[in-house]
C-alpha cells in the first residue's frame, strides 16, 4: 500500500487563495494594502532564491513587497537602524530579515531580530511572540510549523488526541511546533539528538515530524504503519537534488500520508508568510483602534 502525498502545491494554492481574499478585504473595508518588507544582506544564493519567490508571491496576492538589499560588509549598527527605519513606516507592517547573516554579524543575529517591532515580526521569532504562543495568546507564528498545522487541517487529518512526535528542537521548527500541536489538544514528544532509543518513541506516532536536517534520517522502520508523515527537511545532496529528513521511497510504503521534498512544506513557508502579514495588518488596526 501507498501513501497519500501531501502536495505542498495544492495546499499552498489554497492558503494563498484564502489569504489573496483576506488583502481584498483589507483594502475594501479599510482602505489599507498590506506591505512587507524583507532584508536581505550579502549575496547567498540560497537566499536570494527565497526573497524572490517572496517578493513574487507578494505581488500575486496584491501585498505591496519592498525588498531591501544590504551589502554583505553591512554592520550591525546599520542594519539596526534599516529596522528601526521600518518599525517607523506606517506603509510597512510586515519585516523579515532573511537568514543566516553574513559571518562578520551572524553573532548578533539574536540582538538584530529581537528589534523587530513584535507587532510587524511575521516570522515569529521576537521573544514576545514566542510568549504569546507559550501561553497560547493571539501571535505572531512562526510561517514553517504554523503551515504544517494548516496542512493537516486542509487534509482533514485530525490533531485532537493523536500522538505527535517532532525529530528536532529548533526554534524555528521543533519548539513552535511543539506549542502549536500541544494547543490542539495532541499528545508531544520532542525527540533530539541525545534522545535514547529514537526509533522506538517514534514509531508511537500517529503524526511524525522530521525537522533535525539529516538526510533520508527517518527510516520505514520507524514509522507506525499509518501515520502521517511531515518533512521540514531541505538538503542540498548534489548540485541539483534536494531530499528531506525521511527516506520518502520507502517511507511512502508505510506511512498513511506524507510530505514529498521537495514539494511538500517549503511550499506552505511562503503562503503562510502571506496569512501573517494579513495577520500582522490586523493586529496593527487593533492596535490603533484600543
Ligand atoms: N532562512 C531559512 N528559513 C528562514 C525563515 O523561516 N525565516 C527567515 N527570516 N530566514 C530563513
Amino acid at each position: 500500500m501507498s501513501a497519500k502525498i501531501l502536495s505542498g502545491k495544492e495546499f499552498a494554492a489554497q492558503i494563498k487563495e484564502s489569504a489573496k481574499l483576506e488583502v481584498e478585504e483589507l483594502k475594501n473595508k479599510f482602505n489599507v494594502t498590506p506591505g512587507l518588507a524583507v532584508i536581505i544582506v550579502g549575496e547567498n544564493p540560497a537566499s536570494q532564491v527565497y526573497v524572490r519567490n517572496k517578493h513574487k508571491t507578494c505581488e500575486e496576492l496584491g501585498i505591496n513587497s519592498e525588498v531591501v538589499a544590504m551589502s554583505e560588509s553591512t554592520t550591525k549598527d546599520e542594519l539596526l537602524a534599516k529596522i528601526d527605519e521600518l518599525n517607523a513606516d506606517k506603509n510597512i507592517h510586515g519585516i523579515l530579515v532573511q537568514l543566516p547573516l553574513p559571518d562578520a554579524i551572524k553573532s548578533h543575529s539574536e540582538e538584530i531580530l529581537n528589534r523587530i517591532d513584535p507587532l510587524k515580526d511575521v516570522d515569529g521569532f521576537h521573544p514576545m511572540n514566542v510568549g504569546k504562543l507559550v501561553t497560547g495568546s493571539p501571535a505572531l507564528v512562526p510561517c514553517t510549523p504554523a503551515g504544517c498545522i494548516e496542512m493537516l487541517d486542509l487534509a482533514g487529518i485530525e490533531i485532537d488526541g493523536k500522538r505527535a512526535v517532532i525529530i528536532g528542537r529548533s526554534n524555528i521548527v521543533g519548539k513552535p511546533m511543539l506549542h502549536l500541536l500541544m494547543a490542539r489538544h495532541a499528545t508531544v514528544t520532542v525527540c533530539h539528538s541525545h534522545t535514547k532509543n529514537l526509533a522506538e518513541v517514534t514509531r508511537e506516532a500517529d503524526i511524525l515530524v522530521a525537522a533535525m536536517g539529516k538526510p533520508k534520517f527517518v527510516t520505514a522502520d520507524m514509522i507506525k504503519p499509518g501515520a502521517t508523515v511531515i518533512d521540514v527537511g531541505i538538503n542540498r545532496i548534489a548540485p541539483k537534488k534536494l531530499v528531506g529528513d525521511v527516506d520518502f521511497e520507502n517511507a511512502v510504503e508505510v506511512a498513511g500520508a506524507i510530505t514529498p521534498v521537495p514539494g511538500g512544506v517549503g511550499l506552505l513557508t511562503v503562503a503562510m508568510l502571506m496569512k501573517n502579514v494579513v495577520k500582522a495588518v490586523k493586529f496593527q488596526l487593533e492596535e490603533k483602534n484600543s
